[in-house]
């Protein structure tokens, strides 16, 4: 396949806790090696606003379109660090993959939508570099959820001949991928909260951003009946493709299940928040992956100890280990923004990104818009 080289992927999920910015090399058969990563850090006025803006679903136009501006030059900044640690030119990458900023995700009829902000035309027009952007929205033309998209690129680099492996990614919302050895489609959903509701308790309780290794958590001790009261949410019941957001999973969501059980410890919160993440994913991977044999765990919350054992534990006899503990793996930090990079090398070879057994598109389709790296007429 043509279009191999460097490429750039930029991730910043619904944690908001940074821009993901990675660079990765593709080989002509499609190999992806991480070459170089960054985290670039939102300013922190800009960050309060995306939280107040998500947290409040409304904003007005002139502030919408401020955002747009903003997230545009932070990612644009977020690329010519990475150009700078990496030592690199922006003549050398063939294009940036730019997921933006997710503002809202309704994959629901009758107008389904999905949101992400960042201008793509001031990326390209900072960094020089071709953009690919605006991902989901053409898959949800075609009829699916606009999400998840990662899993296209788990299968390219994961998928094992004699192994059924599941990638488990903990972002602030929780997917997996569901790559089955004997080559059968591909299926990924998302199963839930990952980080979300971890940390909007742990900020409001200790104003830490998150619970660092789980280690207020572990002093905690789940509560049973809110426990069984957060899964009987419907979401979990729903057979895939399926998608979710921080606009339902949000606080409102936890305050509404708390009225129930007031007087509970807030450490003891924290630990049936970190119970529950862990208890959607088992039955998620029970329900639709019950011969897995290795899950391997990408995203923010792999670094969650706590909640890495009470996994281990719970889907015992499955293999709970993370993508580059196996060969040719990759680091679990920058899974997403490399997706994002692969993805961009996708649209620009006119392939498709999505699996629409996953999103339950009609077909797949290539996605995205491209913004070239000249605005200039020849
Ligand atoms: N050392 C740590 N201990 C516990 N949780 C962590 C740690 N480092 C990161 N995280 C969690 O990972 C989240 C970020 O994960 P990330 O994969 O970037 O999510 P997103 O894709 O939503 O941005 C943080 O908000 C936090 O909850
Ligand atoms: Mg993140």
């Amino acid at each position: 396949m043509a279009n191999s080289g460097y490429y750039i992927g930029l991730m910043s999920g619904t944690s908001m806790d940074g821009i993901d910015a990675a660079l990765v090399e593709i080989s002509d058969h499609g190999t992806t090696r991480l070459v170089q990563a960054i985290s670039h850090p939102w300013p922190s006025s800009l960050e309060s606003r995306l939280r107040d803006q998500v947290a409040r679903k409304s904003c007005t136009l002139h502030e919408y379109g401020e955002l747009d501006h903003l997230c545009g030059q932070q990612f644009a900044l977020a690329v010519l660090a990475l150009l700078k640690a990496s030592d690199m030119d922006s003549d050398n990458i063939q294009a940036i993959g730019s997921h933006g900023q997710t503002l809202y995700h309704h994959p629901y009829p009758p107008s389904p939508f999905t949101l992400q902000i960042g201008d793509p035309s001031i990326i390209a027009e900072r960094t020089g570099i071709t953009v690919v952007a605006d991902f989901r929205r053409r898959d949800m033309a075609a009829g699916g959820q606009g999400a998840p998209l990662v899993p296209a690129f788990h299968q390219a680099i994961f998928q094992h001949p004699a192994k059924n492996r599941v990638i488990l990614n903990i972002g602030g919302i929780a997917n997996i991928t569901l790559l089955p050895a004997s080559g059968k489609a591909v299926q990924g959903f998302d199963t839930g909260p990952g980080n979300c509701l971890m940390d909007l308790w742990c900020t409001r309780n200790t104003g830490l951003p998150y619970d660092e290794d789980g280690d207020w958590a572990s002093r905690g001790n789940p509560h049973a009946g809110l426990l069984q009261k957060m899964l009987r949410d419907d979401y979990f019941q729903l057979p895939p493709p399926k998608s979710t957001g921080t606009e339902y999973f949000n606080m409102q969501w936890l305050e509404e299940r708390l009225e129930a059980f007031p007087g509970i410890p807030a450490v003891d919160v924290q630990a049936t928040l970190l119970a529950f993440t862990a208890s959607t994913i088992e039955q998620a991977l029970r329900r639709w992956a019950p011969s897995t044999g290795e899950i391997l765990v990408c995203g923010g919350g792999i670094h969650n100890l706590t909640l890495l054992d009470r996994l281990r534990k719970l889907l015992s006899p499955m293999q709970v280990m993370a993508t580059d503990d196996v060969d040719n793996g990759m680091n679990p930090d920058w899974i997403e923004a490399a997706a994002f990079a692969w993805l961009a090398r996708q649209t620009l070879a006119g392939l498709p990104g999505n699996l629409p057994p996953v999103t339950g598109a009609s077909h797949p389709v290539v996605l995205g818009g491209i913004y070239p790296a000249s605005g200039r007429v020849s």
